[in-house]
């Protein structure tokens, strides 16, 4: 049996993540990137998110992956190597390897650390497939190490599930599509596989960023417990609560977290005091229709896309040729 190769890229550099931190935390409408909603507890509340009655999307994602393996195994190139952004537990490409002939498996997270044990296991199940755990913040752009020794023969899956393309706004998510483009290199029949949430009802999509049972209220509020941790500030959870708001001309759901009365934040250095009411804007969830985002897609450099959606049109799995 082959042993997966671990490479971690830059750790992140603290000083650089305070001014970020900081830099969104002063600003007139404030903001944070929704990559520090996932500390290790914000990661397993967003696990059980993905289990709750008002999020479906995950679950339909899976479905319409099962339902058209037979299909996409007729679209995408045998013998590739796919290269998994945001693997995680490399539960959904997992499933993917063996019934549309992967020939090695890449998966990228922002730590080499949550892939190990993940991988340690997949490789068990396909002992003969050369695999590979890569650490790297990606948000900004996909760049892989020269150690990966990637064939540049060998066609390449790019898999980017989740809708975590919506995570980004329109602008943002062109830019870090071309960047894909560009790692997709130059064998043929290279592309992207990736899950996109589409448009639907206001309602339902509010109510699938504020459940119920209060998930996605802690995920979201979490984000203050890990500020605190990453730059000395002394948010109280108490204060705040969690919103979520459907913006329609942006076609995106908003999360907010707003305060419950008048608050003052302070940090080692710095201070803001949040009128009652006052949010921090934590995260976007861009909604796309089918035509909006195979335009983005050609925009980004990709061509002649497959899509494959449910019959509620709630969801898309798009192949996008390179
Ligand atoms: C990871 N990402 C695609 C999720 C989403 O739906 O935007 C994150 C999430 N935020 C709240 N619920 C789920």
């Amino acid at each position: 049996m082959t042993a997966p190769q671990f490479i971690q890229l830059e750790q992140h550099n603290s000083a650089a993540v305070v001014q970020e931190l900081l830099q969104g935390l002063s600003a007139s409408q404030a903001f944070t990137s929704p990559k520090y909603l996932y500390d290790a507890l914000g990661s397993r509340l967003f696990e059980a998110i993905t289990e709750l009655p008002e999020y479906d999307l995950t679950r339909t994602e899976a479905q319409l992956m099962q339902l058209h393996s037979a299909d996409m195994a007729q679209h995408l190139p045998h013998g590739a190597c796919w290269i998994d952004l945001g693997a995680g537990n490399c539960e959904k490409a997992g499933r993917l390897l063996g019934p549309l002939s992967a020939g090695r498996y890449v998966a990228v997270d922002i730590s080499v650390d949550f892939l190990r044990h993940a991988l340690d296991g997949l490789q068990r199940l396909h002992p003969g497939l050369p695999m590979a755990g890569v650490g790297t913040d990606f948000s900004g752009g996909l760049q892989l190490p020269d150690e990966l020794g990637l064939d540049p023969t060998q066609p390449r899956v790019l898999f980017y599930p989740g809708s975590s393309i919506g995570n980004f706004t329109p602008t943002q998510a062109v830019d870090f599509l071309r960047s894909l483009h560009l790692v997709c290199g130059t064998a043929a029949h290279s592309g992207l596989l990736i899950g996109v949430d589409l448009l639907k009802d206001a309602a339902e999509l509010e109510a699938a960023y504020d459940d119920a049972l209060g998930v996605t209220a802690a995920f979201d509020l979490n984000l203050l417990l890990h500020i605190n941790r990453l730059v000395g500030s002394n948010f109280g959870v108490r204060d705040w609560r969690h919103v979520s708001r459907f913006n329609a001309n942006q076609s995106r759901v908003e999360m907010h977290l707003q305060a419950r009365h008048a608050v003052h934040v302070q940090w080692p250095g710095g201070e803001r005091l949040f009128a009652a009411d006052e949010t921090i804007h934590t995260e976007n969830a861009c909604k796309w229709t089918v035509s909006g985002f195979d335009a983005l897609l050609r925009d980004a450099g990709f061509s002649a896309s497959r899509v494959w959606t449910d019959p509620a049109a709630r969801f898309a799995v798009f192949w996008a040729q390179a």
